[in-house]
């Protein structure tokens, strides 16, 4: 299983700022179809993903604070925790994510190559091995 880390362009307008850029094609692997974050992690034993995609291609990005991401091929496993704003980690179809060990202040985005179909959604491990397999 191997890490596949996605770095953004960025500007330092320090102390006025870091602008990051994401741009498709470019430096995200595929067309954006859809943008989502998550933030107000209150609960220090949030635990999210726990699925893979049939299909969908999606790059996560930690855009404050840190959480740390499980990926797993259904052969091995990595771990990896994301605190660069500047760097997000690629999530191919048929690999299952777990994100754990939200700081308070976490937010995370995620581009994605398509819109929400639940139809995408491999929710059950065992079914994501024979998948796998
Ligand atoms: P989910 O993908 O399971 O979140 P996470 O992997 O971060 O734990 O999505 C949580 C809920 O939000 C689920 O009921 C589906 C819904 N949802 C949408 O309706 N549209 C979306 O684009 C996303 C990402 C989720």
């Amino acid at each position: 299983m191997k890490i596949e880390r996605v770095s953004l362009k960025s500007f330092n307008d320090a102390p006025d700022g870091i602008l990051y850029i994401a741009e498709s094609a470019k430096n995200i692997p595929f067309a954006i179809k859809r943008v989502y974050y998550i933030n107000n992690l209150q609960n220090q034993k949030a635990i999210r993903g726990l699925h893979a995609h049939k299909k969908l291609e999606q790059v996560i990005f930690c855009i404050n604070g840190s959480f740390s991401l499980t990926l797993d091929n259904g052969k091995s496993k990595k771990k990896i925790v994301l605190k660069s704003t500047s760097m997000g980690v690629r999530l191919r179809p048929k690999i299952w994510h777990v994100m754990r060990n939200f700081s308070k202040n976490c937010a995370l985005l995620v581009l994605a190559s398509d819109y929400f179909k639940v139809s995408d959604y491999i929710r059950d491990y065992q079914e994501f091995l024979k998948i796998c397999a």
